[in-house]
């Protein structure tokens, strides 16, 4: 019976051309992988300042299991909570320029957990249509009424929210750089519109953090905005490229999660290597801006390629480029011909992105070269249909 059920998914999946299967890595994290036993050109990975290879990470881990073991045995409210997590936590509080952090195993636990914590039933979610499914899922879980507004739209958000007055607290939440789509959201207007109906806002700034001038914090630190945003969260496996996630914010924020926030109480805490990794990671962000200057160029040049050869690239600014496909079998198609010609840039399908908007996710590294970047563009050349 079981099995019946799981083949005949199986099947609808492929029919629909949105069956997925995984692909095996070998050898490290850079801008070139062996991927499925064949050298590519990775232009999907979120290994954007291109740390998740540095040898100072590496060594930090090293030095932090021969000093702390491997494991913490025990989530942080019992005796998991080690030196090294609150060391963490000050670095990204001064990274940041927020009162307090708090270290989670994942983003996607900040952000099931922590949109769960601030509301609950009687109260209302705001959350941008394409925002990330973690979020989705926290909004689900808070039992709040969720209001979806329209992509970065501020109209549609202003109206849901003058709709809501009865509501007992009110949460606006988007991500700041949006992972699929490479687009920015205005979060001056999301802060205005806040503060006027009394909302706090949470921001997942995931894609943004290692990105932005002028010290890689984030969009929000960029814009001024750290006072005015209640939760900033970001990850520490993307351009940190180690493993885990944070919130940013206020002393009070932290100790309420600590208290109520299930996705970080119940959970053995982070090992001490992924801690150091992480500091190291922020050291590294402050001192070495090139990284930031030169991911910059490199997808600057991959755009405006791209762009000449007539492909569209939607709103991207920054180090993420959907190029635009539709449907999800052609999607794939491309993906696969780009792959056989040594370009590894990964197509997206529902129900990561709505139906009928199936893109190649491709993203920039730092550590691209010159060289790796024309020759994608002349395999795009020779792909395109
Ligand atoms: C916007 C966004 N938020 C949260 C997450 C989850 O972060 P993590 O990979 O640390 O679970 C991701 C991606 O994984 C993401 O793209």
């Amino acid at each position: 019976m079981g099995d019946n059920f799981v083949e005949i998914e199986l099947e609808r999946l492929k029919e629909a051309g949105l069956y997925r299967k995984l692909r095996r890595v070998e050898g490290d994290q850079g801008p070139t992988l062996v991927l499925d036993g064949r050298e590519v050109i990775n232009f999907s990975s979120n290994n954007y300042l291109g740390l998740a290879n540095h040898p100072a990470l590496g060594e930090a881990a090293k030095s932090a299991i021969d000093r702390y073991g491997c494991g913490t045995g025990a989530s942080r409210l019992i005796s998991g909570n080690m030196t090294l997590h609150e060391e963490l936590e000050s670095k990204i509080a001064e990274f940041k320029g927020t009162e307090a952090a708090l270290v989670f195993n994942s983003g996607f636990q900040v952000n099931t957990g922590v949109v769960s914590t601030l509301v609950s039933e009687g109260d209302t979610v705001f959350s941008d249509a394409l925002n990330h499914a973690s979020i989705i899922d926290g909004c689900r879980l808070s039992r709040a009424k969720v209001a979806v507004y329209g992509h970065l739209d501020m109209n549609h958000l202003e109206g849901e929210l003058k709709q809501s007055t009865p509501a007992r607290r009110k949460l606006i939440v988007s991500e700041s750089l949006f992972s699929m789509d490479g687009d920015e959201a205005p979060l001056a207007d999301i802060v205005g519109l806040a503060e006027r109906y009394g909302a706090m806002v949470m921001v997942d700034e995931a894609h943004a953090t290692g990105v932005y001038e002028p010290n890689g914090a984030g969009l929000v630190a960029m814009l001024g905005l750290g006072e005015r945003v209640f939760v900033q969260m970001g990850t520490l496996g993307k351009a940190l490229g180690g493993f885990g996630a944070y919130i940013a914010g206020s002393k009070a924020l932290r100790e309420l999660l600590i208290n109520r926030c299930r996705s970080f109480i119940f959970t053995t805490s982070l090992p001490p290597a992924v801690m150091a990794m992480g500091i190291a990671a922020i050291d590294l962000v402050g001192k070495e801006p090139e990284r930031r200057q030169a991911l910059a160029d490199n997808s600057e040049r991959l755009r405006a390629g791209l762009h000449g050869l007539g492909y569209l690239l939607g709103d991207s600014s920054r180090q993420i480029l959907p190029l635009m496909v539709g449907d999800a079998n052609r999607c794939m198609e491309l993906s696969q011909r780009l792959l056989k010609r040594g370009v590894f840039a990964h197509g997206i399908r529902p129900p990561t992105v709505p139906p009928g908007t199936s893109r190649l996710r491709i993203t920039l590294m730092a550590t691209h070269t010159d060289k790796q970047i024309n020759q994608a563009l002349e395999t795009f050349k020779e792909a395109k249909d």
